[in-house]
């Protein structure tokens, strides 16, 4: 049996990693906010396959909340075999319109916990020889996109480099983009998705059981869904300014949904 550790695991892609893999046999330690949710879930995924499943409060837009995170990483008697860097969310409103707080504690979640517990889980496993991880960027790395866009873009760029450093030591990375998945990210970031058409959704199961099946291939970057596959190579070519127009509309609706 291995453990995967999964941040965000009580919403959205987290959840569907989390029921993925309990589901598959592996022990879980389970970390977001929000520990009435969180205890709930490990009893229910127990319950359902029979794995351990660690709870671990943490909030990683603090320092606090990522050392906590960083340590359980680390530790050698009860190791962790897979990372899901996956905890992320957006901001309600256009660049200017958002509190420079709210850019600060998103460049905390999305790039400093992701680089350090990235750096906390690689060193252990890179002892070990072998291990895996996640990171959950977006679609959006690919597209101009505020703040949100250019945390995503870090992350594709970092996880890539990353897993070419560590090739050859048995530690595996890789970025996974989503496109759209229905979870509560829009609904928490009081974003409207009415503008987004119907067929641009992902189901969040199917994301996660391509997601892994990337992973083992060895892929260092994962878009899976051909719809987005098409999408963004299409990013790659076309000019930027109609880009740039396309994109700032599409799922940027913001007020109630
Ligand atoms: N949904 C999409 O369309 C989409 C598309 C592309 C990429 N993504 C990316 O996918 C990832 C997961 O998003 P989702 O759509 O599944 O969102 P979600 O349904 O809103 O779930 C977010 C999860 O992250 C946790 N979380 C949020 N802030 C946290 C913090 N400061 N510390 C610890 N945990 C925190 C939440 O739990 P608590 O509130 O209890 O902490 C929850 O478990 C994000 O990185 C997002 O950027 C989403």
């Amino acid at each position: 049996m291995t453990t995967a550790l999964i941040t965000g695991s009580t919403a959205g892609i987290g959840a569907a990693f989390a029921r993925r893999l309990a589901a598959d046999g592996h022990n879980l330690v389970l970390v977001a906010r929000d520990t009435k949710r969180l205890t709930e879930q490990a009893t229910e995924l127990h319950d359902r396959h029979g794995i351990e499943a660690e709870v671990l409060t943490a909030d990683l837009a603090t320092d606090d909340g990522i050392d906590a995170v960083a340590a359980r990483l680390r530790n050698r008697t009860n190791p962790v075999d897979l990372l899901i860097n996956n905890a992320g969310f957006g901001n309600k409103g256009r660049y200017l319109d958002v509190p420079m707080s709210d850019e600060l504690r998103m460049i905390k979640v999305h790039i400093e916990a992701v680089l350090r517990l990235t750096s906390a889980a690689t060193g252990a496993m890179r002892e070990r020889g072998r291990g895996g991880v996640v990171n959950v960027a977006s679609v959006a790395a690919f597209v101009p996109r505020g703040t949100y866009g250019a945390s995503k873009a870090w992350v594709v760029q970092f996880t890539q480099g990353v897993a070419r450093d560590l090739a050859g030591s048995g530690v595996r990375l890789m970025a996974l983009c989503p496109g759209f998945v229905r979870t509560e990210f829009h609904q928490r970031a009081g974003m409207g998705t009415d503008n987004i058409p119907n067929w641009m959704w992902l189901d969040a199961d199917k994301l996660v059981a391509a997601a892994l099946a990337d992973l083992d291939r060895g892929k260092t970057l994962s878009v899976p869904d051909p719809r987005y596959k098409a999408l963004t190579g299409l990013a790659k070519v076309a000019p930027h300014g109609l880009l740039g127009g396309v994109t700032s509309k599409t799922g940027r609706k913001y007020g109630p949904q």
